[in-house]
């Protein structure tokens, strides 16, 4: 199998570990271990400081998946996959899909939720959240109007990275109710869940909801742990976890021993680790719109609904690479233009969830006040 390289991994990883500012990281900020361990009850500190470091169960511990299945409505922990998100997405799409399959996956995106699939010798159909004066939206019937009968898996991904967007309850109901009229399985990609600015906005995870369903999600985004690589596919399909399980043999077998005792430690405290990610997420999301309502002449905010991210729009005379890289240079502040999601227009990514941030834009107010753009 050849795949082109991941762009927005290509991207982080020139710089990730060399500027002094990520304003387009999408994680929130991690927990240090002292913190994740300041939360342990008696019985999983005993987990902690007991662990053999030995192989683990390949679906997960135990525990970690009784603890993932208490996150769900319909699901038990026998329906739970432990995998890195990553290596979770790839598995998936590896068991699904076969070559001249054809698949819908929403644009843009995480690049993997649709290059795995063409990679595989699949027909991919992508499905654009759009821009609009009023912030982002989806077109039912564009999706409607995707589906052949050789349409084997509906990709999406809400919240939505890049640009934040949550469709409506009824919008969600119409998509799954397309899918279900056609057999069709759905992958979702539910790592932003839990992070909607506004809880009440909250969607069903699918796998609650379609039996054709499976939620992927992981401890790197709203549990402020990414280096734990911690994450998992939850279906009620469970012949499907069967065959995922087998192919996990191929990629890591199982998981850290311990990562998965601090990501029991982390969900036994799920709520308040939720509200923290989120705390951080609304504050910046204000200091970001004030921001570009500051300087309208170069910035459209586009409010998103959910996540840690957002996508506005640059206005300036410019490229938007060309602000990203001279901001990169004179700031030391990393910008993802939108390019590297191969959207069109003058987009870039903002990550919402760093406890820098306010620092961060005060380095671009400071770049754009030096008059250079
Ligand atoms: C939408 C989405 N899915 C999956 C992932 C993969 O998560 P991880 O990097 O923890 O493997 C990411 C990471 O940025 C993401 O944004």
């Amino acid at each position: 199998m050849t795949i082109p390289d991941f762009k927005l991994e290509r991207y982080f990883a020139q710089y990730e570990f060399k500027v002094k500012y990520l304003l387009s990281a999408s994680d929130c900020e991690s927990l240090s271990l002292s913190e994740l361990l300041a939360l342990a009850s008696p019985a999983s500190r005993a987990l902690w400081d007991e662990l053999k470091l030995s192989y683990t169960e390949s679906a997960g511990h135990p525990l970690l998946r009784a603890a993932i299945a208490r996150l769900y409505q319909a699901i038990t922990s026998a329906q739970v996959l432990v995998a890195a998100p990553e290596e979770a997405i790839f598995i998936a799409m590896q068991t699904l899909l076969q070559p001249g399959d054809h698949v819908i996956a929403i644009s843009p995106a995480y690049q993997s939720l649709y290059e795995i699939a063409r990679s595989l010798g699949c027909q991919v159909t992508t499905w654009p959240v759009l821009a609009g004066a009023g912030g982002w939206r989806l077109d039912l019937e564009t999706l409607e109007a995707s589906f052949t009968p050789r349409t084997r898996l509906l990709v999406i991904n809400f919240p939505h990275n890049p640009t934040g967007f949550l469709p409506s309850q009824a919008e969600f109901d119409h998509i799954l109710a397309l899918a279900r009229q056609r057999g069709c399985r759905v992958f979702s990609d539910e790592m932003y869940r839990l992070l909607e600015h506004d809880p009440a906005r909250r969607l069903p995870a699918v796998c609650d909801v379609y039996e054709r369903g499976i939620s992927l999600s992981g401890l790197s985004k709203t549990f402020a742990l990414p280096g734990l690589r911690l994450g998992w596919l939850a279906a009620q399909d469970q012949a499907f976890l069967e065959r995922c399980q087998a192919y996990k043999d191929y990629t890591t077998i199982c998981s850290s021993a311990p990562s998965e005792i601090l990501g029991i430690i982390a969900l036994q405290n799920a709520g308040r680790i939720a509200a923290r990610s989120l705390d951080i997420v609304r504050q910046n999301a204000g200091l970001a719109q004030a921001f570009c309502q500051r300087h309208p002449e170069r910035f459209t905010w586009l409010a998103p609904q959910g996540g840690s991210i957002a996508f506005p729009l640059w206005n300036g005379a410019q490229t938007v690479e060309q602000f990203c890289q001279a901001v990169l240079d004179q700031q030391g502040v990393m910008v993802v233009p939108g390019s590297i999601f191969e959207y069109p227009g003058s987009h870039f990514r903002v990550g919402l969830g760093r406890a820098n941030f306010a620092e961060a834009l005060g380095q671009v107010e400071a770049f754009l006040e030096g008059g250079f753009f």
